[in-house]
Formats: C-alpha cells, sequence, structure tokens
C-alpha cells in the first residue's frame, strides 16, 4: 500500500477499529447496560478520532497496538460524549447516527449509566496488564485523554455551550467554546498517537502536531456548525437545523454561512502548513484526514 493510497489505508483501518470495539465492548454488562453501551457505540459514526489516532502513530512510527488500544478509548469518550449531549437536560435530541438516541431508545437513567460506563471502559482498554504497551505509554495515554476530556476540554467545552444558550458571543468567545467541547479530544488524538512513539518525539515535530490538532479540532467544530445548517437530517443522521432551534451561537450564527466555509478553509491551510513544518516524513495520512474533515458533508 503507498501513502497516497489514502481509502485502501482507511478502510483497513476502519475495519481493525470496528473490529476491536466490537470485542471490547461488553454485552454482557448487567440490567441491559450492555446493550445499551454497544448500541451507542457500534455500526455508526465516522470515526474520526480513531483514525487520527492511527495516522498520527504512523506519521512517528509508533507501536500499533497501543494506538488501536488508544483509537478505540477515544472514541468510547466521544460516543459517550454523545450520549449525554443528546439528553434532555443536554441538547434534546431523539435522532443519532440514523437511530433513536440512546435515552429515547433505552430510557434516561440507562443513557446517563451507558455514557459512566464508556468512560471508564475508555480507560480500561489504555491500561491493559499483558505487557503489550509500556506502562510509561499507558500513563502517558491516560493523562491525555483525560486532559482532554475533562474540565479543561470536552466537559468544560459542553458546560460553557450550556451556559451559552441565548447569548451572543464574541468570535474569541466562540472559539474557545469550540476549541474546548470538540477540538480538545481531537487534538488529543494526534497527541495520543504521537504519544505511541516509542522512543519519543522531538520537540519540534511534536508542537507542529499539536498546531495541526488544534486547527483540525477548531474546523471539525465549524463544520459541524454549517452542516447543521446546509445538510439535511437524513444525510447527518442526526436532527438538522437544531442549532438556530436552539438559539446556540455557532460559527454560522456569528459569521454567516460564507464567513464561516472561508474560515474552514483557512483552518485547512493552516493544518498543512503545520505538517509542512513537521518535518515528519510519513505525515501523507494525517493531510488526507484533514482534508476530509473540511470537506465532508455529514
Ligand atoms: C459530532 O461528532 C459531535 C461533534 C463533536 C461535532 P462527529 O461528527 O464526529 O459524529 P460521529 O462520530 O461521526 O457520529
Ligand atoms: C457536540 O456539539 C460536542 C460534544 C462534545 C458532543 P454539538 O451539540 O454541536 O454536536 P451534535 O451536532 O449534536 O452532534
Ligand atoms: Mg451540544
Ligand atoms: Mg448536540
Ligand atoms: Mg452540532
Amino acid at each position: 500500500m503507498t501513502s497516497l493510497d489514502f481509502p485502501g489505508w482507511s478502510d483497513a483501518q476502519l475495519a481493525r477499529v470496528e473490529q476491536a470495539l466490537h470485542r471490547w465492548v461488553p454485552a454482557d454488562a448487567p440490567a441491559g447496560l450492555g446493550e445499551a453501551m454497544r448500541y451507542a457505540v457500534l455500526d455508526g459514526g465516522k470515526r474520526a478520532r480513531p483514525l487520527l489516532v492511527l495516522a498520527a502513530c504512523e506519521a512517528v512510527r509508533g507501536n500499533d497496538q497501543a494506538a488501536l488500544r488508544a483509537a478505540c478509548a477515544v472514541e468510547l469518550i466521544h460516543a459517550y460524549s454523545l450520549v449525554h449531549d443528546d439528553m434532555p437536560c443536554m441538547d434534546n435530541d431523539v435522532l443519532r447516527r440514523g437511530k433513536p438516541t440512546v435515552h429515547v431508545r433505552f430510557g434516561e437513567a440507562q443513557a446517563l449509566l451507558a455514557g459512566d460506563a464508556l468512560q471508564a471502559l475508555a480507560f480500561e482498554l489504555l491500561t491493559p496488564g499483558d505487557g503489550s504497551v509500556p506502562e510509561a505509554m499507558q500513563a502517558a495515554l491516560c493523562r491525555l485523554l483525560a486532559r482532554a476530556a475533562g474540565s479543561g476540554g470536552m466537559a468544560g467545552g459542553q458546560a460553557i455551550d450550556l451556559a451559552s444558550v441565548g447569548k451572543p458571543l464574541s468570535e474569541p468567545q466562540l472559539r474557545g467554546m469550540h476549541r474546548l467541547k470538540t477540538g480538545a479530544l481531537l487534538q488529543g488524538s494526534v497527541r495520543m498517537g504521537a504519544a505511541c512513539a516509542p522512543q519519543g518525539v522531538g520537540e519540534a515535530a511534536l508542537a507542529a502536531l499539536d498546531d495541526y490538532g488544534a486547527a483540525v479540532g477548531l474546523a471539525f467544530q465549524v463544520v459541524d456548525d454549517i452542516l447543521d445548517v446546509t445538510a439535511d437530517s437524513a444525510a447527518l443522521g442526526k436532527t438538522a437545523g437544531k442549532d438556530a432551534a436552539a438559539d446556540k451561537p455557532t460559527y454560522v450564527s456569528l459569521l454567516g454561512l460564507d464567513a464561516s466555509r472561508a474560515l474552514a478553509r483557512e483552518l485547512l491551510a493552516q493544518a498543512h502548513r503545520a505538517l509542512d513544518a513537521s518535518g515528519l516524513p510519513d505525515a501523507g495520512r494525517l493531510r488526507a484526514l484533514a482534508d476530509l474533515v473540511v470537506q465532508r458533508n455529514r
């Protein structure tokens, strides 16, 4: 497979991730909890974060077993964030990944617990006891994921999101919210892939990968804001038009569609420049993933 064969690489990685998630998300958790967890995670989603982990690991020639665990762990955190994001106390959505949301299908208490259990499972996956991942690497991966998911990352961003309903935010405020609620986990995915390098990564390359992750992470939510307005529910697999209906501040509400699209293009150029500056020879897949994030239609 040449480095230019992105579709072939991506199909193969998606199949690995799917198979691993099928194996690792338990069906037999008590009282139907396993069914709710598997419903939340399996058979849906673009798996953008796992692909970022695996591409970053390739770029640094890292430990592939560690990267597969990290890829699944970050997807579990993401899936949990979606389950909770859709609940009536947050965005109150009934459709996700083309199916009824977890709380609609299983009830609110089970949705809450499925999210809790997926979060715990993420850290279990990162800490195998079979010697396949060095313990220092396990600790580094846990630290990165915890920081990306917690109050200084996704959960903090979600708090700002809820506190901002009906409020016009300035561009720096909106950017700050988007960087936390969505950007942190995407940037964290890139960092986790890089943390799979057995001998570490040089400071300059790491800083460049961080710039790349920041640009792709913000671009991801800018495009999510755009698609909420321009795509339909069937294509998205979630209810379109929700942001305006719920009076959420978004890039489209702040800048309009054309300027939001221009921003997404500028962020893509920033991501490309960061990779050029990284000096990493195997960054082609990260480049293609940035293209995919900005040019996606779902
Ligand atoms: C949706 O994420 C929520 C955001 C953080 C913008 P994705 O667009 O990655 O959703 P899936 O995983 O493909 O369903
Ligand atoms: C979600 O942002 C960010 C998360 C951390 C889940 P949105 O609320 O815009 O995501 P969607 O549009 O429901 O997928
Ligand atoms: Mg939300
Ligand atoms: Mg939402
Ligand atoms: Mg959205």
